[in-house]
């Protein structure tokens, strides 16, 4: 049967019918809204590289997460900005850290919001890479012992999740084991599993001071041309024990979301990252899109191409244009 007969805009015709046969709706449920912590009281430093984000010392990110459980948001990312940085970022695991101490505030005072934090070290080494560094070259092994010495340190804190971001082989395996051996089985791992050497990261490295001051993170990041390692990359995660698994950035890499979604039972979250949300900013800033129908649009096509959670820097804002 065709045309005439068949009339696909017949279910388009009114508001109601197109929302009658919607396929994927957006829910602030589905969102998690990355915040940054810095040490001190009462900061609350604007980070010019992401509008509408701030540096929060841990009485102004407790107050700003208030404010995205109120707009309908229920979980946040935790990422940390110490006050020394080393060779080994050793800061990363300090039990009075400003991650650590976020942890306990938010679980004090916001017990239902989900808090998970990001694993790194990238922000704590004073060359700016994910990991140690062997004569230039980072060093796996050695790294996934403090990555490991972290998450526990997130976990003792009260995390009720958390997210290894540095790429290293072997982390998810290393991480789990430190955890249960600390006693910590219910403490979840959100895997970034696939995440690319990528030049959308570059506001985020403002907003975090991690861009390596030498060099680059090829050799621990994908090659963006490459699919089929992503998979790989996935299924060693998976099988290390990832309980969610991530592909970062979404907007390049919308196929690697439907991959996974098609090949994995977990759930999985895509991450909307810093330089994708900068440039819808910018050039809503210029009067070229329109904030509000561009964010949203990109949000429905990160979901329908698989993703269950959404990272998001739009979080708070597309949480109360949901309503
Ligand atoms: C740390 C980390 C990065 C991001 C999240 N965790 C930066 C990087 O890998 O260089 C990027 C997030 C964003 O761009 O929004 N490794």
């Amino acid at each position: 049967m065709t045309f005439p007969t068949v009339r696909l805009r017949r279910l388009r015709r009114t508001p109601e019918l197109r929302s009658l046969v919607r396929e994927t709706r957006l829910s602030p449920l589905d969102f998690i809204l990355p915040l940054f912590v810095v040490p001190g009281e009462n900061v609350r430093e604007e980070i010019s590289a992401l509008p509408g984000h701030a540096h929060l010392s841990v009485d102004r990110l407790v107050e700003e997460a208030r404010g995205a459980f109120q707009d309908g948001i229920r979980a946040v990312i935790l990422f940390g900005l110490p006050e020394a940085k080393d060779p080994t970022g050793s800061s990363s695991l300090a039990w009075d850290g400003p991650v650590q101490k976020a942890i306990l505030a938010l679980k004090r005072e916001l017990p239902e919001l989900v808090v998970i934090t990001d694993v790194c070290l990238c922000q704590y080494t004073d060359h700016g890479h994910c990991g140690v560094l062997d004569q230039g070259w980072v060093d796996n092994d050695a790294t996934l012992e403090l990555l490991a010495a972290t998450a526990l340190s997130h976990a003792n804190a009260g995390a009720d999740m958390v997210a290894p971001s540095d790429m290293m082989d072997g982390r998810i395996q290393a991480i789990r084991t430190r955890l249960d051996e600390g006693g910590f089985h219910q403490v979840a791992i959100m895997a970034y599993s696939v995440k690319f050497a990528s030049a959308f990261y570059g506001p985020f490295r403002e907003a975090a001071h991690s861009a390596p001051s030498q060099g680059d993170r090829k050799s621990y990041q994908m090659d963006p041309a490459n699919r089929r390692e992503a998979w790989r990359e996935a299924e060693l995660d998976a099988a290390e024990g990832a309980d969610i698994l991530m592909v970062k950035p979404a907007l390049a890499y919308l196929d690697l979301i439907r991959d996974l979604r098609e090949r994995f039972p977990h759930p999985l979250a895509a991450y909307n990252v810093s330089g994708e949300y900068a440039m819808i900013k910018a050039a809503a800033e210029r009067g070229w899109v329109d904030e509000r129908a561009i964010a949203l649009e990109t949000l429905t096509g990160i979901k329908r191409a698989g993703a269950d959670l959404i990272l998001t820097y739009h979080a708070r804002k597309a949480a109360r244009w949901l309503g």
